[in-house]
């Protein structure tokens, strides 16, 4: 019986169907993520293997695996896996796209609007016993409506963003790869060079995969790039933003604020320097945590997973 390894505990109503076909063993805890070597050890002699975002599948890991057909990962980015070595060695990778896509720009959103109307900030203030009167110019943020958004990265996802941005009358411009003449007909948004669109946008939307070309794509220069009143959001990958030079223009006012679902340590240090911010909006990685979004992110990898083992092309094949 071919032996799936699962390196997270997943609800059971999931799990179940493929134990009746296969060999499912899976780690044990909700609360902690497994250690490389772990995953090493207790996926040893797996055929398959379902893998969370923060699991560093590398070639180390994959050269291990000597029975592994499959990697499946929970999510749409899969920067976490060397696909090439996975390539190199035969084995399938999947992921979990489309079905995440318009649950991640609920939440680009909510981060957008909680980071211009400085949501969470002001909340504290109230729990902290500070809203002791109401002034004129007390906890004012920015507007969201009317504003210019610039999303970097046009794919699923920034196309869903870009529409919920139209309902609130914004002016949406683009950076892509490639250009998207479709996106520019059916959302109205107008294509820029990097560099101009951070000069001109309020409000800056990451979007993009972390890849070797996406890697520090917004650093000092960048941010310096934008205007003094701008706020950037990130929802892709902690990588992408440079997180010293965002720390230092949000300290500097070379910016206004910064609201980030990513980091490029997961979780983030409590004792990081962004968290120290007042004009920072932090949330713990949660762009697809929805109850029906995740759970149908794991029908995509238990499919992919039954039907590679059975010899079929799986649905979301990456290489
Ligand atoms: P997607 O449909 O593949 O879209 C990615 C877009 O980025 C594509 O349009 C791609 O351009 C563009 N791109 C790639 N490299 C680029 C570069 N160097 N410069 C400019 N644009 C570039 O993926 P998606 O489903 O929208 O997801 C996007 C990313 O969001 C994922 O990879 C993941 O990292 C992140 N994400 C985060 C969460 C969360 O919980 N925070 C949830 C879901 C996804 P081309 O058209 O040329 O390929
Ligand atoms: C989440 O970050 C994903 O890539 O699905």
């Amino acid at each position: 019986m071919d032996k799936i390894y699962i390196t997270r505990k997943l609800p059971e109503e999931i799990v179940e169907p493929l134990r009746e076909k296969f060999d499912v063993q899976m780690w044990h805890s909700e609360s902690t993520a497994m250690t490389y070597e772990e995953i090493k050890a207790n996926a040893k002699d797996a055929h398959a293997l379902w893998t969370a975002l923060s699991d560093n599948i590398d070639r180390g890991i994959i050269e291990s695996l000597q029975n592994l057909k499959v990697i499946s990962n929970f999510g749409v980015g899969y920067n976490n896996i060397d696909v090439e070595s996975a390539k190199e060695h035969g084995i399938i990778v999947t992921n979990t796209p489309g079905v995440l896509t318009e649950t991640t720009a609920d939440l680009t959103f909510a981060l957008l609007l909680a980071t211009a109307r400085r949501i969470t900030e002001v909340e504290q203030e109230i729990r902290a016993g500070n809203w002791i009167s109401r002034s004129p110019m007390q906890y004012t943020g920015m507007d969201v409506f009317g504003a210019t958004l610039g999303i970097i990265g046009m794919g699923r996802i920034g196309e869903a963003v870009a529409r919920r941005a139209k309902g609130f009358d914004m002016n949406v411009l683009y950076h892509n790869r490639s250009r998207k003449l479709d996106a520019e007909e059916t959302h109205g948004v107008r294509y820029m060079e990097l560099d101009e669109l951070l000069q001109q946008s309020d409000f800056v939307i990451l979007l993009t995969p972390l890849t070797l070309e996406t890697k520090g794509l917004i650093g000092e220069r960048e941010l310096n790039l934008m205007k003094e009143t701008a706020a950037i959001i990130n929802v892709a990958r902690g990588g992408i933003v440079d997180e010293q030079a965002l720390y230092e223009a949000l300290v500097s006012k070379k910016i206004w604020a910064a609201g980030l679902d990513v980091f490029e340590q997961e979780p983030i240090p409590i004792n990081h320097p962004l968290l120290t911010l007042p004009n920072v909006t932090v949330l713990p990685h949660i762009g697809s945590a929805s109850i029906r979004t995740r759970l149908a992110m794991m029908e995509l990898n238990a499919k992919d997973i039954e039907a590679v083992l059975k010899n079929k092309e799986p649905q979301n094949r990456i290489v």
